[in-house]
């Protein structure tokens, strides 16, 4: 099975790797030519994915807190944690698709192993920790990925209130025995229980791909 998995995996990426490649070089001269007749500046478009990227996690946020609140009140906190379960990935998604971009949570305690950092991840985690950890103004962070072609964008999440802890919050203590039992059966690798408000409790990382952003400019 696991021989299997990996065969798959290789070809998976093997392919992904080779059509890339192709799609990249038409992409980087879609990207110049369309620079060129907009008379864009590198920075001009560093600075609207920025833009993008505050508006599009206000945007994912708000969907998340909504459809929770909402989750909340009609199925009670542990049909709550189902409905994250199956729906939170797939929300994201939805907010992303309009403007061509991925959107994602990652977190150093991680409930669902999807959100996972990666290398990159991990070392915008940790600067977000350490600001938090010393009171220091917490702002987003633009990064070119993938040879120039995608900007990553990151900010961090920190835990504004109450409502987080039902949920990731002391077992026993703001976790209910009936929410407790459903989180450990969803997630029997579950880090993201024990916080407190004010903690980070991940970071936004949206990939941005120029040539969606130039061609809306
Ligand atoms: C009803 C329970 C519940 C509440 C309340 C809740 N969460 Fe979560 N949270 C979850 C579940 C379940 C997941 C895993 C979702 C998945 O499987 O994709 C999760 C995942 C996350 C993640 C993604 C990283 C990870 O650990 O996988 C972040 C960030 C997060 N929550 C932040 C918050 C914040 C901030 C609040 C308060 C505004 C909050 N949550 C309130 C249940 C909850």
């Amino acid at each position: 099975m696991k021989k299997i998995f990996s065969i798959v995996a290789i070809s998976v990426l093997l392919s992904a790797c080779g059509s890339g490649e192709r799609v990249s070089k038409e992409v980087f001269e879609e990207v110049n030519e369309a620079m060129e007749v907009k008379k864009l500046s590198e920075a001009e478009i560093i600075d609207a994915a920025m833009v993008w990227g505050d508006s599009i996690s206000m945007e994912a946020q708000q969907q998340l807190v909504n459809q929770l609140q909402q989750a909340i009140s009609e199925k009670g906190i542990p049909g709550a944690i189902e409905f994250c379960n199956v729906q939170a990935l797939s929300i994201l998604e939805d907010v992303g698709k309009p403007y061509g971009v991925e959107i994602r949570r990652a977190s150093n305690r991680y409930r669902n192993p999807a959100d996972q950092p990666t290398e990159m991840e991990r070392r915008y985690l940790e600067t977000y920790e350490y600001d938090v950890e010393n009171g220091n103004p917490l702002a987003p962070n633009i990064q070119k990925i993938n040879e120039g072609e995608e900007l990553l964008y990151t900010k961090a999440i920190v835990i504004p209130g109450g409502l987080c802890l039902n949920c990731h919050g002391e077992p026993g203590k703001e976790i209910n025995e009936e929410a407790l039992k459903v989180l450990e059966e969803l997630y029997p690798e579950d880090q993201a229980k024990g916080h407190k408000v004010g903690d980070l409790r991940g970071m936004w990382s949206i990939k941005i791909p120029k040539k969606e952003v130039v061609k809306r400019m």
